[in-house]
């Protein structure tokens, strides 16, 4: 099996999870904010306000901690709970398959064009723990399938599914040795890496992945992915997108100061996506909506659209 995908081209240097690399706007803010002498100059107040303060009344220490531990309302409110700042959740499809067959609705938008995946080369970009990924290739019996991941864990754990599969799998199947996993940013460290990228894909997958990298990488990393994607498709490639809308984008807003930052920077908006697919800088030919999958939850009803190469 031809597992082509170009591991020295696959960037698993991982940026920390409060300083993305991808946005010059960013950088620009770091490099002209200055926040610590103002922060000193707040504490320096604030110490001379204790040395003249009148005692509070005193209190249990429970309930001093209660007092200490409520944010200041003038301050942002950050989630502390930084695991999942590329939506990288754990128990994705629990949350997102909602049937007792486990079925993922859009595997239903996807059998209305079946022979886009028979016999064909896919890859997954962020792939989660693989549930969709493996459902796709068996069901459409694609030629092979390499799922990719940010997040080491869930690869790990798509590992060890399709481990688990080749173990009870009949003897000379093709499904599932045709399945591999990979670990890695899917957006590159510099844009001149694309230069060493060549087509090896016939169908590259990118289901609810756009905000996330929207939201890391900023307007410059996703319209980069955008280009590597193209560049990775053979003629005749096809791209299956499934963009979050703007509208999810700000409830994440919250996560780290930086996605914050980010968030405020973005002037590229899904719905500008399929112009700058199809403009020449990326190169696409055409665009058709696949479908709507029919999730009973409005923020899953996400349009999947078909991006050609020609
Ligand atoms: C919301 S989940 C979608 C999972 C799957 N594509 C689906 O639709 O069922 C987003 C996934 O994209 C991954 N991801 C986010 N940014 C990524 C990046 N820059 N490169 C590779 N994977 C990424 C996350 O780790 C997470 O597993």
């Amino acid at each position: 099996m031809d597992f082509t995908m170009d591991v020295e081209n696959n960037n698993t240097q991982l940026p920390p999870a409060n300083a993305p690399e991808k946005c010059p706007e960013k950088r620009k803010a770091t490099a002209t904010s200055d926040d610590k002498p103002v922060e000193i100059k707040r504490l320096k107040e604030d110490c001379s306000d204790v040395a003249t303060a009148p005692r509070p009344p005193p209190q249990s220490p429970k309930k001093r901690l209660q007092l200490e531990g409520k944010p200041s309302n003038n301050k942002p409110k950050y989630n502390k709970d930084l695991n999942f700042l590329y939506g990288n959740y754990k128990h994705y499809y629990g949350k997102r398959i909602l049937d007792k067959d486990f079925h993922d609705i859009r595997l239903d938008v996807l059998a209305t064009q079946p022979e886009l995946f028979r016999d064909k080369q896919l890859l997954d970009i962020g792939c989660n723990s693989g549930h969709l990924s493996i459902e796709i290739c068996k069901k459409f019996n694609a030629k092979s399938l390499v799922g990719l991941d940010i997040d080491r864990g869930l690869v790990k754990d798509a590992q060890t599914t399709i481990g688990s599969l080749k173990r009870l799998a009949p003897p000379g199947s093709t499904f599932p040795y045709n399945v591999k996993f990979l670990h890695g940013n899917y957006v590159l460290d510099d844009d001149v890496l694309l230069e060493i990228e060549r087509p090896q894909f016939d169908v590259i997958l990118c289901l609810s992945v756009t905000k996330w990298i929207h939201l890391n990488f900023c307007d410059a990393g996703l319209k980069q992915a955008f280009r590597r994607m193209f560049l990775q498709l053979r003629p005749g490639g096809k791209l299956i997108l499934e963009p979050q809308s703007f509208d999810g984008y700000k409830r994440r807003k919250r996560l780290s100061e930086s996605i914050r930052d980010n968030y405020n920077s973005i002037k590229f908006r899904p719905d500008q996506f399929p112009e700058y697919l199809l403009s020449p800088e990326v190169g696409f030919a055409s665009m058709e909506l696949m479908g709507i999958p029919e999730h009973c939850k409005t923020g899953f009803k996400r349009p999947i659209q078909i991006f050609t190469k020609a």
